[in-house]
C-alpha cells in the first residue's frame, strides 16, 4: 500500500494589543494625523473614510486618504495612497511604520482597519526593498492592533526574493 507523507506547519503571527492612552509620543502623533488626514478622504461611494499616515526613518510623516472611483477598481486606498506619495518624494528614506484608521459616520470604526490584501502587498515591496521593518499600526474606536513586520500580516508571501 503507498504510504502519504502529509505534513501541516502553523503559521503564528504575533500582534500587540493596546489602547490610545498606552501609546508612545511617536505612535502618538502617527495615529493621529492619520485621523487628521481621512478628513481628506474622497468616499462617496462607501462612506468609508480612512486615513494613513507613514512615518519615515528621517521622522518626517507623509499622509493620504482613499480616494474612490465611480469605476471602482480604480479607487485607491489610503494606505497606498500615502505609502506612494512617500517613496515618490523620498525614494531612498526607509518606512518604519504606517498608521491607518477608519470613519464610518463620524466616527472611528468599532473594528480594526487592516489592510487590504493589495495594500499588502503593496507595503510588502516597501519592506523588501529597504530591509527595513515597516510597523502596521492599525486602529480602531477603542484598541490599537500592531504587527511588527508587514511580512507578519503575509505569510508564506511573494517577494523580491523569490526572483532571485
Ligand atoms: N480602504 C482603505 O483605504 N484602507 C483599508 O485598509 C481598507 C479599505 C478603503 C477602500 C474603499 O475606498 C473603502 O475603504 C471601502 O472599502
Amino acid at each position: 500500500m503507498k504510504k502519504y507523507d502529509i505534513k501541516t506547519i502553523n503559521l503564528n503571527t504575533k500582534i500587540l494589543i493596546y489602547n490610545f492612552d498606552e501609546c508612545n509620543k511617536s505612535t502618538k502623533k502617527l495615529i493621529e494625523k492619520a485621523q487628521d488626514i481621512a478628513l481628506n478622504s474622497y468616499a462617496p461611494y462607501s462612506n468609508f473614510h480612512v486615513g494613513s499616515a507613514v512615518l519615515l526613518a528621517n521622522g518626517k510623516i507623509v499622509t493620504g486618504s482613499n480616494q474612490e472611483n465611480a469605476a471602482f477598481p480604480a479607487g485607491i486606498c489610503a494606505e497606498r495612497t500615502a505609502m506612494a506619495y512617500a517613496n515618490s518624494k523620498y525614494p531612498d528614506i526607509p518606512a518604519k511604520a504606517i498608521a491607518t484608521v477608519a470613519y464610518q459616520n463620524n466616527e472611528i470604526t468599532e473594528e480594526i482597519c487592516s489592510p487590504c490584501g493589495v495594500c499588502r502587498q503593496f507595503l510588502l515591496e516597501v519592506e523588501s526593498k529597504f530591509n527595513h521593518p515597516l510597523k502596521v499600526i492599525m486602529c480602531s474606536k477603542n484598541n490599537i492592533y500592531e504587527a511588527a513586520t508587514v511580512k507578519d500580516l503575509l505569510p508564506l508571501c511573494f517577494d523580491k526574493s523569490n526572483l532571485d
